[in-house]
This record gives structure tokens, sequence and C-alpha cells, in this order.
């Protein structure tokens, strides 16, 4: 199939419309079959929960072409997985997590034209997303629900691809104890629209965000997890309860300890050993790795010896042999890799 004209090697991180999108939608206690459709606009009642009581959660993964010229995408198994329990905390109907595998080999597939070629470094973003559909006034949960899955083709996250980026520690919290952090809701976003245009209007590219309890220990950003490298070559990732469970950190660990050799720890990390580290990144499927080059604090900086100008080499490693897995080139740990067409 011919690929749309589209300069792939300068996409940013933007919506574009594709030409098909995944449609299913629950009524009467029951998800009908679904279709793919062309329509990218929804048309709802003005009283629906979504709109109302931000009713809606989502999940992203991307999908790639391989040297070999094959279209895979990476352990959709784990989006489906963790949308079910997304679903289950905001009292919405979870959407079979096999149908959601197949839905999203069905979209891809139809959307083929728009699969960026292998080498341009672009992508095809996959977001797959609920929402309760349904007029409601009073405070409970939809009985009506659309699921939905659109593609884009998408460059890097951040402007200037693998350059490192400098972030501040957000004086807003993320997620509370017991709160909604460890899960995929638009809430959490919507929250953090705020702290995150604060950041770029005084020049950082990302929030760090602290555990709101107690504001020592390092949490998340508004879209990625962290991951850190000690001066003797440890990896070591937050571990806490209100933030997202990254498909990207939780692979990342796994490449670094089996395939790479590395030791890795998961556990609190304060934000006093920040400064200690030798190299930091961000984690995500939109940020795949992105590298930090400096921490801002009130007047404290962190800049990490890895610098400016590139990724560290331990970073550089792990990103590497991801986007390689991810890209078909090197053999990935079975079940990782999803062979769409
Ligand atoms: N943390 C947050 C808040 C996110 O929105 C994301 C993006 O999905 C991540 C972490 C990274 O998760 P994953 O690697 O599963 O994309
Ligand atoms: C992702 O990495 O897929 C995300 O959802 C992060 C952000 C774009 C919201």
């Amino acid at each position: 199939m011919a690929k749309k004209d589209i300069d792939w090697s300068n996409l940013g991180f933007d919506y574009l419309k594709t030409d098909y999108r995944y449609v299913s939608n629950f009524k009467d206690g029951a998800w009908d079959e679904g279709e793919i459709v062309t329509d990218n606009n929804i048309t709802m009642s003005e009283c629906a929960c979504v709109l109302q009581y931000a009713q809606t959660c989502f999940e992203g993964l991307k999908a790639y072409t391989t040297e070999d010229g094959r279209i895979v995408c990476f352990r959709p198994d784990l989006n489906a997985e963790r949308m079910a329990m997304t679903a289950k905390r905001l009292e919405m109907p979870v959407f079979d997590e096999k149908r959601f595998v197949d839905a999203v080999v069905e979209v891809v597939k139809a959307n083929e034209a728009w699969v960026p070629p292998f080498g341009s470094g672009a992508t095809l973003y996959i977001r797959p997303y609920m929402f309760g559909i349904n007029s409601v006034i009073g405070v409970k949960p939809a009985s009506e629900y659309q699921f939905r899955i659109f593609t884009t083709p998408v460059g890097p996250y951040f402007k200037g691809g693998a350059k490192p980026i400098v972030i501040t520690v957000s004086d807003f919290d993320r997620a509370a104890p017991h709160g909604t952090g460890n899960i995929k809701a638009g809430l959490n976003y919507a929250m953090s629209l705020h702290p995150i245009m604060e950041a770029h209007r005084n020049g950082f590219a990302e929030n760090m965000y602290l555990d709101a309890a107690t504001r020592t220990k390092v949490e998340e950003t508004g879209g990625a997890n962290f991951i850190f490298v000690t001066k003797d070559g440890t990896i070591v990732t937050p571990k806490s309860d209100s933030i997202l469970p990254s498909i990207t950190r939780r692979s990342l660990m796994t490449v670094a300890e089996d395939i790479l050799g590395m030791k890795v720890e998961h556990r609190e990390v304060y934000f006093d050993e920040v400064k200690d580290f030798a190299e930091c990144g961000l984690c995500g499927t939109a940020a795949v790795i992105s590298p930090v080059g400096k921490i801002v604090h009130g007047d404290q900086e962190i800049a990490f010896p890895s610098g400016m100008e590139e990724m560290g080499p331990t970073i550089k490693k792990l990103y590497d042999t991801l986007t390689g897995i991810q890209m078909g080139k090197i053999e990935g740990p079975e079940g990782w890799v999803k062979t769409i067409m």
C-alpha cells in the first residue's frame, strides 16, 4: 500500500487525522461488536458523564515498521490490562483484554498508509480511550460508554528529540496517597495542565512531581516515569503506589537486568539523592527515553555529569536496546513484539 505523502522525519508529537478509527459502544450492560469508522467526530449529550464528571480514561502505545517491512506493536496486552485496572477504579465497564488487542490490530491495519517507514524516526501512536457518554446529573457513573481507538503518526515528544531537557520540581502535587495516580484517568492530566504551562512559561520542558504526603520523594512527571543511573552503573527507578506503572519502565528494568546484565533497583527515591546520580531520563511510550540534563528546584540546580549535549552512556545503551527490540532489530523476550502485518 502506498504510504501517505508526509515529511515523516519532521513530525512532532501532534494530532494528525488518519483515515480510520475503531468504535465500540456499551449499552444495556454489554459491548457491541465494534467497527472501524471514518468519522473522527463524536456527538453526545450536553450532560454526558465525561463532560460533567470527567469519567474518561485512555492508553497509549505505538506501531513500528521493522527493517524487514513488518508492522508491529509493543506489549499491547499490558495496555489492555492497565486499561482494565483503570476502568475498575473509575466504575467503568472493562473492555475485554483480548478484544482490546484485536481492535488495536484492526485499526493499525486499516491505517497502514499512515504507519511511518522504518528509519524515519517517526512511529504511529495508538490512543485507545473510553468515556461515559449518557446523561448523568447526580454524581454517579454513566450506564453507557464508548471505547474508541484512533491513531496518529508522531515524532519525538520533546522538541530536539534525543537532546537532554531541563525540568523543574513542581510546587503542585500530581496524585494523592490512595488517589488515582496509578491509573490512566483523564483527570490526572487535567490537573497537570496548569503546572505544565507554568513550567513552560518558566522555560522548563517538564515537571518532576514529588510525593504529596511528604514532598521528599520522587514520583514521576506528567507523562513519564523516571529512570536514574548511579555513578557505579546501577539503574534506579522510583517505586510508589501513586505513579503510573509504566510499561516502558517495566520493560527497561527487564532489558537492563536480563539482557544487559545491569543491577536494577525499584525502590523509593528521595529527592535528596538525585544530586548524586550520574544520569537521569524520562521513560514512557511517548517519551521513549528522554534524557534529562538538569533539574531546577527553587534556587537549587542539579546538573547531571552526562551534560546537556547528548544522552549519558548507560541511558543510550538502554535506549538502543529497547528501540532495537521495538523495531525488530534485536530479539526481545518472548511475546513482547506483536506482528500486526
Ligand atoms: N506516567 C504517566 C503519568 C504517563 O502518562 C505515562 C504514559 O503512558 C507513563 C508514565 C509511561 O507509561 P508507558 O511506558 O506505559 O507509556
Ligand atoms: C504516553 O506516553 O502514551 C502518554 O500517554 C503520555 C502522554 C502523551 C500523555
